[in-house]
């Protein structure tokens, strides 16, 4: 089975929901340079945007949700924006983290967090340890991420380790480069979605990518809304995920 059925009706290909949704909300600045406003108010719309996601996400029965908020690349942007977004990041975390974790729901930041002002770093930390030992929908921020960086710290672990002895060069695997990534025991991402019409990666979850299903749209973030998800799904439910076997050899969805 490749597929996780939901218990309805799992015969509904409409219905088959995946586990891990990983999320580039592109398309802000945009979206608020049409309207003639400062791409700012394209970030707080995003904001708006993100929130009704997570929550349909929590409806449906995704596992977890990866919203890539900040890029390890987003510090090049004018210094003025990239004060604005951090200083959003911590009215969000403030605002929202009650909330979502009256709702069950856990939150996460992956990311090099070290960069962050220390204000910020504790309001993470806060609503790390608040939400932590919550059951429900998992949403993973991905702030100051990059895939590279990902990998590069994953590697460095490694490397400490071997020098301490604890581990062998021979026993650098697949698995325990996994097992230091920063979404490790978490399943990887089922479902990859990128609003704003691009169609890149744009350094996010690049190890963790690898069987992912795409899903590109031209709708800007701040108009992605239940509607748009709901097409990405079926989009999803429609796919055969071969990881490299033959479509014959692929069990029917369902069957
Ligand atoms: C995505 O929207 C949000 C962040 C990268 C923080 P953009 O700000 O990249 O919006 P566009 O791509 O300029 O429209
Ligand atoms: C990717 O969007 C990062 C986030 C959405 C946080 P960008 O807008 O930074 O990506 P590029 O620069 O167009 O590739
Ligand atoms: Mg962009």
């Amino acid at each position: 089975m490749l597929h996780k059925p939901s218990q309805s009706d799992p015969s509904d290909p409409n219905e088959v929901i995946p586990r891990h949704v990983a999320i580039i909300m592109d398309g802000n600045g945009r979206w608020a340079k049409k309207r003639n406003m400062p791409r700012i108010a394209g970030h707080r719309a995003g904001v708006e945007a993100a929130r009704k996601i997570v929550q349909a996400c929590g409806k449906k029965g995704v596992e977890v949700l990866t919203l890539f908020a900040f890029s390890s690349e987003n510090w090049r942007r004018p210094a003025t924006e990239v004060s604005l977004l951090m200083e959003l990041f911590l009215t969000a975390l403030r605002r929202e983290s009650k909330k979502l974790d009256k709702n069950n729901a856990r939150l996460m930041v992956i990311g090099d967090r070290a960069a962050f002002a220390p204000k910020l770093q504790q309001e993470i930390a806060r609503a790390e340890a608040l939400t932590g030992d919550n059951t429900g929908l998992t949403i993973a921020i991905a702030a100051n991420y990059g895939g590279r960086w990902d990998i590069v710290q994953a590697a460095q672990k490694l490397v400490r380790k071997i020098q301490s002895g604890e581990l062998a060069a021979e026993q650098v695997t697949e698995q325990s480069i996994d097992a230091e990534l920063a979404m490790y025991g978490f399943p990887e991402p089922d479902l990859f979605i990128r609003s704003g019409g691009e169609q890149r990666i744009s350094n996010f979850l690049l190890w963790q990518l690898a069987y992912t299903e795409l899903y590109f749209t031209d709708i800007l973030w701040p108009d992605f809304d239940v509607a748009v998800l709901d097409n990405a799904f079926s989009s999803y439910a429609n796919r055969q995920r071969r990881y490299g076997r033959t479509g014959d050899q692929v069990q029917v969805k369902g069957a």
